[in-house]
């Protein structure tokens, strides 16, 4: 079962069986108040009118095509997002897991309202994903992380595939030997990864897209090979590429026609089924070829 769903979350949400989806990933709009937009533009090859210069010199003209965002700001953020978590909660199946991915501004107001609709004991890790990209501030420590909160429907009952975990380089491989460093060590709860890059493949032009290695860690770790996965604040559908790559279902809900399209152009080869996208225009006319970010990254 792969779909895409476009609609308010909470009204779908409330239409999803009780105890149905194995795991829920979501990376809420951040109450940043400002809009997130990204301006996409294509480049051309033009030695007379350039504003660019790329490979091997060559010149460049920029064609703007346009912006794709969406709304950031909410007068109650907090009571936006407790009915949804509250029908996260619900949906969940017993061995199921959440995973909310926020800011530095608001992660400790979503770890205080988590802990009431899932109970303290359900709270697992506080994963911190750095990235260090991007201009430096010389007013205050320049932040370059985000917050990813982890609650267990049942904390003494959960899906952890401690064998699927990937192993990163030791800091210091002199000390441990040539046989542990050849293997590597477990990630711990800080998860160094870069963002998606501004001109890499991976990038899909959405505001805010994630990027997917980080998904894939939790898709692995967190669930199994034809499990239900759900993301209701789904953007650029980077949840359900993990999932389909692993041989998971998804369902993918978002109320943006931009992201929708962005989502379907990049899921189609997994087969998802539409709903409630009749009236949305899908067609793109042209590929960009290079992003520019206007986002908090
Ligand atoms: C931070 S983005 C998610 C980015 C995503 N993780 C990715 O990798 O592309 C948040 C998304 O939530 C969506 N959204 C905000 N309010 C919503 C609502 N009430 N119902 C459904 N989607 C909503 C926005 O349209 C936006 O696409």
């Amino acid at each position: 079962m792969r779909k895409i769903v476009f609609g308010d979350n909470l009204a779908v949400l409330a239409g999803l069986d009780t105890a149905s989806v194995d795991l829920i990933y979501v990376d809420p709009p951040f109450n940043t108040g400002k809009r997130q937009e990204r301006q996409q533009i294509k480049t051309v090859h033009d030695e007379a009118a350039g504003d660019r210069t790329g490979f091997a010199g060559r010149s460049y003209r920029t064609i703007r095509l346009g912006k794709s965002g969406y709304e950031d700001a909410f007068d109650d953020f907090m009571g936006f997002l407790a009915p949804r978590f509250e029908q996260a909660h619900r949906v969940l199946t017993d061995t199921g897991s959440f995973f909310c991915h926020i800011d530095y501004r608001e992660v400790h107001y979503c770890k205080v309202l988590l802990d009431q609709i899932f109970g303290r004991d359900s709270f697992m890790n506080e994963i911190i994903w750095a990235y260090d990209y991007g201009a430096r501030s010389k007013q205050k420590w320049s932040t370059k992380h985000d917050n990813i909160l982890w609650y267990a429907k049942n904390p003494n009952d959960y899906t952890f595939n401690f064998e699927e975990m990937d192993r990163i380089p030791y800091m210091a491989p002199g000390l441990v030997g040539k046989e542990k460093a050849a293997r590597g060590k477990t990630p711990t709860d800080v998860w160094w990864h870069t963002i998606v890059s501004p001109n890499g493949k991976e990038k899909t032009g959405y505001a805010t897209q994630k990027p997917l290695g980080v998904l894939e860690r939790i898709v692995k770790i967190h669930s199994n090979p034809g499990d239900l996965l759900l993301d209701f604040f789904a953007g650029s559908g980077t949840l359900g590429q993990a999932a389909a790559k692993h041989n998971r279902n998804y369902i993918l809900i978002d109320n943006n026609p931009q992201a929708i399209q962005t989502m379907t152009t990049r899921l189609t080869p997994t087969n998802p089924t539409l709903i409630g996208c009749e009236t949305l225009h899908t067609e793109t006319d042209e590929s960009p070829t290079t992003l520019e970010t206007e986002t908090h990254f």
